[in-house]
């Protein structure tokens, strides 16, 4: 099945880049969020990173113009009636993701694909809120969105076969790369990263080494792109906590505890880039 319309429902950074990789691969897209606010900036935020691809001649300004024109703010589960593929990229509740599985079970057309980008959630419970448990995946975008060439995707206990390869095929259209993961705790990206981020925190808490020593010494010493606490807080020093608490839980294995340090950030309001202030401080 060739995807030509699709849903993605929240418009923050994750759901903004969703959107745009989409339409700039040709889909219209119906932008979802409840907060008109959240879905301007998630808007402006798409015209930013467009403007900038244009600007590095990366994106031809026409193809720019035309997949800004592809997609449709709109701030209820119910627009996204017939759509044949739809993308929840909400914050990471379950409780709130679940009830966005029922309501888009209920507006999609019958055999439409309903995705997930969560980071940690199990598809396999989110599928079993629909009576499609079949046509629920995982897809597992990295931030940013537009530069990152992964996604990563997660078969349910129940996803069927069909619902993976259209799936895959409708990331390859988005210009990414794909790889499959079994539905287990962090999936693959973050099974790896978190632990590795929260020991960066367990390094900055015993004393190892200031902020700036340990991500130098990654950055050069591993040829990574960011060093761990940037990076962390890239992602969301919040974000890092959950998923590493998704680890501890759903591995029952003492070695994913989340460090103390971490906690106490995410305690005192420190999250990251997002909050103007994490390991390191952001101006606005
Ligand atoms: N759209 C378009 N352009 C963008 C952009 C966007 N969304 N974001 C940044 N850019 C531009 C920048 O403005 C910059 O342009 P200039 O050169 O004109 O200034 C350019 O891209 C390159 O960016 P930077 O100079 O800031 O630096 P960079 O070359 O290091 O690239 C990066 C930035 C791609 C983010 C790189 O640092 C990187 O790969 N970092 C690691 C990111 C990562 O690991 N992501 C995964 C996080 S884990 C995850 O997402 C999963 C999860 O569930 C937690």
């Amino acid at each position: 099945m060739a995807i030509e319309r699709m849903a993605v429902v929240g418009a923050g950074q994750m759901g903004s880049g969703i959107a745009q990789v989409a339409a700039q691969a040709g889909v219209a897209v119906t932008l979802i969020d409840v907060s008109p606010d959240v879905v301007r900036s998630g808007l402006s935020r798409i015209q930013k990173s467009i403007d900038k691809l244009v600007e590095k001649k990366k994106l031809p300004a026409g193809e720019g113009a035309a997949a800004m024109a592809r997609i449709r703010p709109a701030s209820r589960v119910l627009d996204a009636e017939g759509v044949q593929f739809a993308v929840e990229a909400v914050t990471e509740n379950e409780t709130l993701k679940k009830r966005i599985f029922v309501e888009l079970d209920a507006v999609a057309a019958p055999g439409a694909i309903l995705a997930s980008n969560t980071s940690s959630i199990p598809i396999t419970r989110l599928a079993a809120a629909t009576k499609r448990p079949d046509s629920v995946i995982g897809m597992h975008f990295m931030n940013p969105v537009p530069l990152m060439a992964l996604v990563e995707i997660i078969r349910g206990a129940q996803t069927s076969e069909a619902t993976y390869e259209t799936t895959r095929a409708l990331a390859e259209r988005m210009g990414k790369t794909t790889v499959l993961g079994k539905d287990f705790p962090g999936f693959i990206v973050n099974r790896i990263l978190i632990p590795m981020l929260n020991e960066a925190c367990f390094a900055l808490q015993e004393g190892l080494a200031s902020p700036e020593d340990i991500d130098l010494a990654m950055k050069l010493g591993c040829n990574h792109p960011m060093g761990p606490l940037q990076l962390a807080d890239f992602v969301g020093l919040d974000t890092c906590l959950y998923i590493a608490e998704v680890l501890h839980q759903g591995l029952g294995d003492d070695k994913y505890r989340p460090a103390p340090l971490l906690r106490q950030y995410v305690d005192a309001g420190w999250l990251g880039r997002k909050s103007g202030r994490g390991f390191y401080r952001y101006s606005p």
